[in-house]
């Protein structure tokens, strides 16, 4: 049985929580995709799902505009688990009430189970009670027949409710988030339990598949892959040197604003250890020549990316009867693209390193990881062989240290940073915080401060150290690291990096300030 047989259909309805549902139900091993709440009656049969999932959404189901559901998906007797919103518009459609509750509900809340006991709470209750997160504004006043209540909060006295016969379930809270600490086991028993999925979603599987279907595709062409040094692309030329070996050629162009032996290690491992072909092309001089003189952040990122796609073409041009080009899109990009699965006409992302590629190559697009989430693109990584380093590294922007150093970019800049962020960067993995922060480097200020080292006045230049905890980087919380470690990575650089003589720590949060200064 292939691995896409079992599969969930999570139906969006504009609820930022979309994606972790999804997330959720892959931990469960079990494959599923979101769509926009108004899909085709007759894609949603298409897809012929072992259970739906109904999410959240920000609109009242009473409102004029609320998105909608086909109802005809109730009957189709699959099984179905509706969130908040989704729960709502079930009770709806089977003759229940929703209204307004007196006061909105957000938060922590203490679940008790009530009445007929469910299948879907099997292990999510200890001693009859659940934590769980609410984020919602109305609420279920009137069950509709057939269904029962099987969970209640102090606010919420219709929390959960289901219909036993029909395996049609809806909760009140969101068990999709962190905030719901057992959340993953009700996700984990809808899909298993009541959906009967077996879990074939696995990462070996997951290999076995694509690499199945990366050699259909691809037959006897010649493919060419941009290495970036990141994570995404990484996995993609190992997994499609895997199916196809010798047929793939990688291209790494080395702008020269990645950090401190970033390109060696990347031609140690695919070229050195692997035995991927691969194409390094030292662009740093054309890149500094082309930047001279230019501080604005947007006209840097413009310079750096059009140069970029000029050396990639370049080089791709050599590699003879190319037909293919490989990406690291990862599912996340896919969703994206199409507005969130808010109903928007799919499209491709392009890889915002690899852009618009010259027409006469006429390349077609392979991208392997096109249904995997983050999460799920580093554990083939790691299933593949790839050094734990490059699997579980940092968020790394395109534009790479450019973007790290404000205004104009100097070599000089350059050089002073990568030292710095080097030992700011090797202080964090000795002192084990390394994975607990989600993103970590430094920036180049240009200006000089004064400083006395031994009996001589300095004057030089500043960095700024900046940590960050985050779940998607759209938000993003300031890390607290220790004192001591923050005071051993500013001894360090200010002792070993000529041109520092100041070390800061950034202690803002996104929003207002963003993640990167540019
Ligand atoms: P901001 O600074 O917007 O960053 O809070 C959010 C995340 O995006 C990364 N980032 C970029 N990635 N090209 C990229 O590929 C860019 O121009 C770029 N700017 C920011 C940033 O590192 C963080 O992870």
């Amino acid at each position: 049985m292939g691995i896409h047989q079992e599969k969930i259909l999570i139906l969006d309805f504009g609820s930022q929580y979309s994606q972790l549902i999804a997330r959720r139900v892959r931990e469960a091993h079990v494959y599923c995709e979101i769509h926009p709440h108004d899909l085709s009656f007759a894609a949603i049969k298409q897809f012929a799902a072992s259970g739906i999932i109904l999410s959240g959404g920000p609109k009242s189901v009473y409102e004029d505009g609320a998105p909608e559901l086909d109802e005809r998906l109730l009957e189709l007797g699959i099984p179905v688990l509706g969130i908040c919103y989704g729960m709502q518009v079930m009770a709806r459609h089977f003759g229940g009430e929703v209204v307004t509750a007196g006061k909105r509900e957000y938060g922590h809340a203490e679940l008790e189970l009530r009445g007929e006991r469910g299948l879907l709470f099997d292990g999510f209750f200890v001693e009859g009670k659940s934590s769980v997160w609410m984020s919602h504004g109305d609420h279920v006043s009137r069950l509709p027949p057939g269904f029962t209540v099987t969970a209640a909060t102090a606010n919420a006295p219709v929390a959960a409710i289901q219909h036993h016969h029909r395996r049609l379930y809806g909760v009140q809270f969101h068990p999709e988030v962190d905030h719901t600490p057992r959340g993953d086991i009700l996700i984990d028993t809808f899909v298993r339990k009541i959906c009967g999925c077996h879990g074939r979603w696995t990462s070996g599987r997951i290999i076995e598949n694509a690499i199945a279907q990366i050699k259909r595709q691809v037959g006897d062409d010649q493919v060419i892959l941009g290495l970036s040094g990141g994570v995404d692309s990484s996995v993609a030329a190992a997994l499609i040197h895997r199916a196809i070996g010798a047929q793939l050629s990688c291209v790494l162009v080395d702008h020269g604003l990645l950090r401190e032996g970033e390109g060696d290690q990347a031609m140690a491992t695919f070229a050195e250890n692997m035995g991927i072909k691969v194409i390094r092309v030292d662009a740093a001089a054309r890149l500094l020549a082309a930047l001279a003189g230019i501080k604005d952040p947007e006209s840097k990122r413009r310079v750096i990316g059009n140069l970029f796609i000029k050396i990639f073409e370049e080089a791709a041009g050599q590699i003879k009867d190319a037909r293919w080009l490989a990406q690291g899109t990862i599912y996340s990009d896919v969703i994206e693209s199409a507005g969130g699965g808010t109903g928007k006409a799919q499209s491709i992302k392009s890889h915002h390193n690899v852009g618009g590629l010259p027409e006469q190559m006429k390349l077609k697009l392979l991208e392997p990881l096109r249904e995997l989430f983050k999460d799920e693109v580093r554990a083939l990584g790691e299933e593949l062989g790839l050094p734990r380093s490059m699997v579980w590294r940092h968020p790394f922007p395109g534009p790479g240290l450019g973007v790290r150093i404000l205004g104009e970019i100097k070599k000089e800049y350059v050089d002073i940073l990568r030292q710095a962020d080097a030992i700011y960067i090797e202080e964090l993995y000795r002192s084990q915080w390394y994975d607990k922060v989600s993103q970590a480097f430094t920036v180049f200020l240009p200006v000089k401060s004064v400083g006395v080292m031994g009996d001589s006045r300095t004057y030089e230049y500043v960095v700024a150290l900046r940590a960050v905890i985050s779940k998607d980087f759209m938000t993003a919380d300031w890390s607290q690291l220790p004192y001591e470690l923050l005071s051993k990575i500013s001894g360090r650089i200010i002792n070993e990096v000529r041109g520092v003589n100041r070390v800061v720590y950034d202690i803002s949060s996104k929003p207002p300030s963003t993640i990167e200064w540019e």
